[in-house]
């Protein structure tokens, strides 16, 4: 079956950007010239998706605003002769069709995920946490895409983290399969580093069956009293094959300060227009 629905989750409060998250969505803050979450619905338009189903929550109606039109602007602009703005806003509402879903209470992904239910209805779905960004972003879905038509199970994306930094993660026990592809055998969310049982970290992309809302339904609340939808692959798990490709290639969490300046300050040398100049203002040797 094609895979034509992306949710992304952006309900959570952003704590870890608080003073900023109490009026700024964390997902509004800038990478370079766009918002985080424009990356996640590029991301989601670049592997073939039809319909984005973004995940808000109380006081993130600007992630809304953002991909509305506004035509008053849009007509100053073009009054004004200023086509490459104009045409940077313009294409904005057009990128992609995207429904909105309010998150009431800010109960967990698991619980976010849930209320997408009616939406997604009995299909495959991608899921996207729009934190974690990927420089192969087009690479990483489309493998995973494959990966499901091939085993028909849910996929993770994974990554290999170091041995001091396991704990912050979901982590797999898994068998390997082939290349950077693995059956999961168990998932255990932020693990004492001795006690994790592989070095493979769950990352924020998935292709997951409808079979996951079930799980959800009956997932009690876990650790901070949140629904952890690592809980509901554990006892999906139980029912269906889950698999997991590994990702290489720079990876950013820009759901944390320090992640999110080194995304702005790793993408910004790199961009085009911006990078030569600042490598030159920054004494950074060229690559
Ligand atoms: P995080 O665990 O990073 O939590 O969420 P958070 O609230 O976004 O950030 P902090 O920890 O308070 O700083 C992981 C993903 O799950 C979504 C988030 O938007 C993020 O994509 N999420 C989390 C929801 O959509 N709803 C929730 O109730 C919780």
């Amino acid at each position: 079956m094609l895979i034509s629905k992306a949710v992304i989750a952006a309900a959570g409060m952003g704590t870890r950007f608080l003073p900023i998250t109490r009026s700024i969505p964390k997902e509004m803050l800038p990478l370079v010239d766009r918002p985080v979450i424009q990356y996640a619905v590029e991301e989601a338009v670049a592997c073939g998706i039809n319909l984005v189903v973004m995940i808000t929550a109380q006081g993130k109606a600007s992630l809304e605003e953002y991909f509305d039109r506004n035509i008053e602007l849009e007509r100053s602009l073009q009054q004004r002769g200023k086509k490459n703005l104009w045409e940077k806003i313009h294409r904005l509402p057009d990128m992609a069709n995207i429904c909105f879903i309010h998150q009431k209470e800010q109960l967990g992904l698991g619980h976010a995920v849930l209320s997408t239910k009616e939406v997604i209805g009995k299909e495959p779905f991608v899921l996207i946490l729009p934190d974690d960004l990927f420089e192969q972003k087009e690479i990483i879905l489309q493998k995973m895409l494959g990966i499901y038509q091939k085993f028909h199970g849910s996929v993770i994306a994974l990554r290999q983290v170091s041995h001091e930094s396991i704990g912050r993660y979901g982590v797999i026990r898994a068998k390997h399969i082939d290349g950077n592809i693995y059956q999961v055998l168990d998932l255990v969310e932020k693990p004492r580093p001795e006690n994790a049982p592989s070095d493979l970290a769950v990352m924020g992309r998935y292709i997951l069956t409808p079979e996951i809302f079930p799980e959800l339904e009956a997932t009690a609340p876990g650790s901070g009293g949140e629904i952890q939808l690592t809980d509901a692959l554990r006892s999906l798990l139980e029912k269906q094959e889950i698999y997991g490709y590994v990702t290489e290639g720079d990876y950013y969490d820009a759901g944390t300060i320090p992640g999110w300046l080194h995304a702005t300050i790793s993408l910004a040398l790199k961009h085009p227009e911006f990078g030569p100049e600042l490598r030159k203002n920054f004494f950074v040797s060229p690559e």
